[in-house]
């Protein structure tokens, strides 16, 4: 596999790939994909978190990234309604939390591996599917957000010892792994890693050299909270003044230039954007098609790198 020729340039419902192509999971995939965690907002309009999924597949979108915990299953009940076999959308998961409605983050660790076991099987029956195609292991050693305490300690060799013999069954597809640290990521590389997930911006860089393992590996960067996140606490691509200086000189938007930077960065890097608005859905498959000039790079390269964890805020 190389992140150099991949073969298709339009999805298999003919729409041209937002962003161009990519690889994920063995397969061609659009570079511009789609998050889903933001849907969780619209659980009391279900009519409007459909219309985001097929407009999704519309603009050229197959890729997408969920969990059973978004939304209590809200989201992967939406995505089993909405998305159709014949869209060959690769739907990807994650499995070390479970819900937590009422919680104070709506959802909490569940990183024994009895838990990863019960959260594919969540996510199998959530989605309607005898196999998903990619699952990320979701480490909890590191932030942002919940980290393990206590019997939530578990170690990674245990974890992927469980991921591996799913592979082994059938249940799921591919292995990715995400909330990773160098050394935990060297010692997962043996098992063969579809990608990994990391939080990473314009705005927060802590983890290239990460990114540059994974590219040398062959294994795809998709990293989590593009944009910052709709989290307090996080840094935000928008609040960058140089990003609103080009975006200004460009007509575009600051968020667009936030993921056209991703893109220009790494050719391994998948984009997975959240939002729960169909405008900022066509605004982020658009910045797919912006070009960058080396000058206008260079001053976003320059751009200091933050780094930040949520802040729940408590009513
Ligand atoms: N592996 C993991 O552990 C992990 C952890 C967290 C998230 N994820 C995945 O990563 C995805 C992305 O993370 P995220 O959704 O938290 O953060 P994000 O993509 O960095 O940012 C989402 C925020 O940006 C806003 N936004 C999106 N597009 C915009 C645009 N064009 N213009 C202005 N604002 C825009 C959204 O608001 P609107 O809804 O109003 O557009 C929302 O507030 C998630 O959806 C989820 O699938 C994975």
């Amino acid at each position: 596999m190389t992140y150099s020729s991949p073969s298709s340039e339009s999805t298999a419902t003919g729409v041209p790939r937002a962003g161009g192509p990519g690889l994920l999971a063995g397969r061609t995939v659009s570079r511009v994909g789609y998050g889903a965690m933001q849907l969780a907002r619209l659980r009391d309009d279900r009519r409007a978190a459909l219309a985001i999924l097929r407009r999704a597949v519309e603009l050229g979108i197959d890729h997408i990234d969920t969990a059973q915990f978004y939304g209590n299953g809200f989201v992967n009940d939406v995505i089993r309604e909405a998305i159709r076999p014949s869209d060959d959308v690769l739907l990807v998961s994650k499995v070390g939390a479970t819900p937590d409605p009422g919680g104070p983050h709506q959802l909490r660790l569940a990183q024994r591996p009895e838990e990863l076991r019960a959260g594919v099987e969540d996510n199998l029956a959530g989605l309607g599917l005898d196999q998903i195609p990619l699952v990320n292991l979701r480490r909890a050693a590191r932030g942002p957000g919940l980290r393990a305490e206590g019997e939530q300690i578990v170690d990674i060799d245990d974890q992927l010892a469980e991921m591996t013999a799913l592979r082994d069954e059938g249940k799921i597809g591919e292995i990715g792994i995400s909330h990773i640290g160098m050394d935990e990521l060297r010692r997962a590389l043996p098992v063969g890693l579809a990608c990994v997930q990391n939080a990473y911006s314009l705005v927060s860089r802590g983890d290239e050299d990460m990114l540059r393992l994974c590219r040398a590996e062959n294994i795809a960067w998709v990293p989590f909270f593009p944009l910052g996140s709709a989290f307090p606490g996080m840094p935000k691509v928008t609040d960058e003044p140089a990003v609103t200086a080009v975006a200004r000189s460009l007509g575009r938007t600051p968020s667009q230039v936030g993921l056209a930077w991703l893109l220009h960065h790494a050719p391994n890097t998948l984009l997975i954007p959240g939002t729960a608005d169909v405008g900022h859905l066509e605004a982020n498959v658009a910045s797919g098609a912006i070009a960058l000039d080396d000058e206008t790079l260079a001053a976003l390269d320059a751009v200091p790198s933050r780094s930040g964890d949520i802040v729940v805020e408590r009513p």
